[in-house]
């Protein structure tokens, strides 16, 4: 099914299957879309952490089979916003069970799943077994294809739910952005999509800002086109550090107020639109802006 983009997407899967009420299990962080999402649907956000370490974020596995509760419907995974936390092929074994255990759904936000650094490969969570029949993925055409602003998204999941998600969305955007679908069918089957080559830019910006940042208690992404740096470690709050980094260094940070409950300590830096020119000596602005 068609969509007006993979939020438009999202919410309208949430909107089907979440009655008021009812859980659902995400990351924290995670994308405060996705949040205020589940708000929207009548729904209540668990949140399962993410642990930083050097290496990158790991999933709290004991958290995520803890936050499972009679009233939970679903586990919504976003893998790459805005963490860069990539889920290992035991995380996507741990986050199965606990779904088929318990039999819940898995909302799966496949949005940047093809952007991976590192040789990382793609795991599709409906490739577990038993899990085709409770998976719901949505794509869209914003991040791979470099084409946000084009609103096309695609919803796929086991036909016993497609039919309410199509009701729901057809009561909430009628038809999609009809001059945009030939763009992204043409993005669909192109020989060459562009995305290897995104990717690689993208992996050296990731590897410079690493660099530069050295020594300042940022996590590593894996993947994505994000990542965190953790203002509590700085003694600020994420939005003092944000401030601070924009009047005193002209970088532009999100506070991550809203994207999570231990989120909120973290500011984010975004590096998909940023040329290596302008990223070089970065590491020396945030310092001086930090007094360091
Ligand atoms: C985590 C996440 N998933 C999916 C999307 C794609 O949404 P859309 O296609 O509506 O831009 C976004 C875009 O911001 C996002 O941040």
């Amino acid at each position: 099914m068609i969509a007006a983009g993979g939020m438009s997407g999202i919410l309208n899967c949430l909107l089907a299957m979440v009655e008021p009420g009812d859980e659902v299990i995400v990351t924290d962080p995670i994308y405060a879309g996705i949040i205020n999402r589940i708000l929207l649907a009548g729904g209540i956000p668990k949140y399962v952490p993410l642990i930083p370490s050097t290496n990158g974020w790991q999933l709290d596995l004991q958290a995520l089979k803890n936050g499972v509760s009679p009233q939970t419907k679903m586990v919504v995974i976003s893998p790459g916003m805005p963490t860069g936390h990539i889920l290992t092929q035991a995380e996507w074994e741990a986050v199965a069970h606990v779904c088929i255990e318990n039999d819940l759904w898995l909302l799966y936000d496949a949005a940047m799943e093809r952007i991976l650094y590192d040789g990382r490969q793609v795991i599709h969570p409906a490739s577990f077994p038993q899990m085709r029949e409770r998976t719901i993925t949505v794509g869209a055409a914003s991040k791979e294809f470099r084409m946000i602003g084009w609103r096309i998204g695609w919803i796929v999941g086991p036909k016993e739910i497609m039919n309410d998600v199509g009701l729901v969305s057809i009561a909430n955007v009628v038809c999609q952005v009809g001059i945009s679908m030939p763009g992204v069918a043409a993005a669909l089957n192109a020989e060459d999509d562009g995305l290897k080559a995104a990717i690689e830019t993208w992996e050296e910006r990731r590897n410079l800002l690493l660099r530069e940042l050295q020594g300042l208690p940022v996590i590593p992404p894996h993947g994505g086109w994000s990542f965190l740096l953790d203002a509590s470690q700085l003694g600020l709050t994420a939005p003092e550090l944000t401030t601070k980094l924009f009047q005193h260094a002209k970088i532009a940070t999100t506070p991550m107020v809203g994207w999570g409950e231990r989120a909120a300590n973290n500011v984010r830096l975004v590096f998909s639109n940023e040329p290596k020119e302008r990223l070089i000596g970065i590491g020396g602005k945030v310092r001086k802006a930090l007094g360091l």
